[in-house]
């Protein structure tokens, strides 16, 4: 899986640890995706997440502001037998017997894995309704933009906020966004270009944002609309990420080594070439997997990239920002131990008021427990400050 899991036992312990000590959050970056239209974004975004739930295509898709909110669960987590009335159960799995329904034939036929209970959507707008079905999370957020956003091309600022619980994401927000257009068409206004800017501009200009500046291989980079923007509020490239999508659609005999070594544009997080599925990969439902494979095979096979193939292609883009988020908790890490020691010393002090060491009792079992979670962390910061932080060779 290209997904950000590698992280996923590091960060579940450390926010353990914190939750039991009371420290709250360890306030992970947002990841937001911007370019210009079908460019690939909402593409990249799905693959990340390994799932199929983005509408994505040709033309204005993607016309209000996505905030995905991924949340990891255990696999044993209660909130999974929690059931609402209104949830979307799929029909199928209502089924009695146990042999596969043929619409379970054709979701396998068709690349879809047969649908998991413990793995949900839910939207704001939809309180307290679980979507186990991706495909009519997507229906949803089809219905939700034409809703607020009208039926003809228009777009809106305000957000749609989807949940999604899993055991197999990281605790990690995304943000999928309208594409930068030009020229205004069907209910769009004179202004468009500007109100789509603005609007990508509220995400990105926070310093909390990693920005994945999204670039077709098939356009001149020069002209690269979302490396114009995140210049405007990262002007040092210290927290963008380029990504050049469509390396299969690229004329024959032109090649992106340039820009994917860095030589055309400084980003110190550097550029990472990857293929997403086309549209009719999209028509054919080809399965996320099978596109991940594509697209390495892709790269391995190249004349070209298959000198740097290790550092491409979109499993290369889930591994980078693991990085970046790995660097981040790093950088957390020296205040978290710093509020441990704090509480381990004031319980170890209220113990001592109890007059006893050594024994387990009732009252010391909180210093011990402090104690033990000292000595993970302890090791939590080896295991980290063991792992490479060097991202950009
Ligand atoms: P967005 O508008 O930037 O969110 O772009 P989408 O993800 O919706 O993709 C727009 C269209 O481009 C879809 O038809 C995709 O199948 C196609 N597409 C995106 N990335 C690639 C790619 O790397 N290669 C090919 N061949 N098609 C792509
Ligand atoms: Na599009
Ligand atoms: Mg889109």
């Amino acid at each position: 899986m290209a997904s950000l899991e590698d992280l996923i036992p590091t960060a579940n312990k450390l926010q353990d640890v914190m939750y039991d000590a009371g420290i709250d959050t360890l306030d992970l970056p947002v990841l937001a995706v911007i370019g210009s239209q079908s460019s690939g974004k909402s593409s990249i975004l799905e693959t990340l997440v390994g799932k199929d739930f983005l509408p994505r295509g040709t033309g204005i898709v993607t016309r209000r502001p996505l905030v995905l909110q991924l949340n990891n669960i255990a696999t044993n987590s209660p909130l999974i037998n929690q059931h609402h009335d209104e949830d979307e159960i799929p029909t199928d799995q209502n089924n009695d017997n146990n042999e596969l329904t043929l619409e379970d034939h054709l979701r396998k036929n068709q690349g879809y894995e047969p649908t998991q209970r413990n793995e949900w959507g839910e939207f704001l707008h939809l309180p307290g309704r679980r979507f186990y079905d991706f495909r009519e999370i997507r229906n949803e957020i089809q219905n939700e933009t034409a809703r607020i956003a009208g039926k003809n091309k228009g777009i809106s600022r305000i957000p749609i906020n989807l949940k999604v619980f899993s055991p197999r994401v990281l605790n990690l927000t995304l943000v999928d966004l309208p594409g930068i257009t030009k020229v205004p068409i069907g209910e769009q206004p004179a202004d468009i270009e500007k109100q789509i800017k603005n609007l990508i501009l509220e995400y990105v200009a926070k310093p909390n944002c990693i920005i994945l500046a999204v670039s077709p291989a098939n356009v001149d980079l020069v002209n690269s609309e979302s490396l114009k923007l995140a210049r405007e509020v990262d002007p040092h490239g210290r927290r963008t990420i380029g990504v050049i999508t469509k390396m299969d659609l690229m004329d024959s005999g032109t090649n992106a080594l340039d820009i994917l070594s860095g030589k055309l544009y400084p980003l110190k997080l550097g550029f990472v070439g990857v293929v997403n599925r086309s549209q009719q990969d999209i028509q054919s439902n080809r399965s996320v997997e099978e596109a991940l494979d594509n697209e390495e095979a892709f790269f391995v096979r190249h004349p070209v990239y298959r000198t740097i193939s290790t550092r491409c292609g979109t499993r290369y883009l889930a591994k980078l920002l693991n990085q970046i988020l790995l660097n981040h908790i790093r950088e957390k890490l020296p205040d978290i131990k710093a509020r441990l020691n704090t509480l381990i010393g004031q319980t170890e002090q209220e113990l001592q008021t109890y007059g006893g060491t050594g024994v387990i009792t009732k009252e010391n079992r909180a210093g011990l427990v402090l104690q033990l979670m000292n000595k993970f962390a302890a090791r939590f910061v080896s295991s980290i400050e063991g792992t490479s932080s060097d991202i950009s060779t």
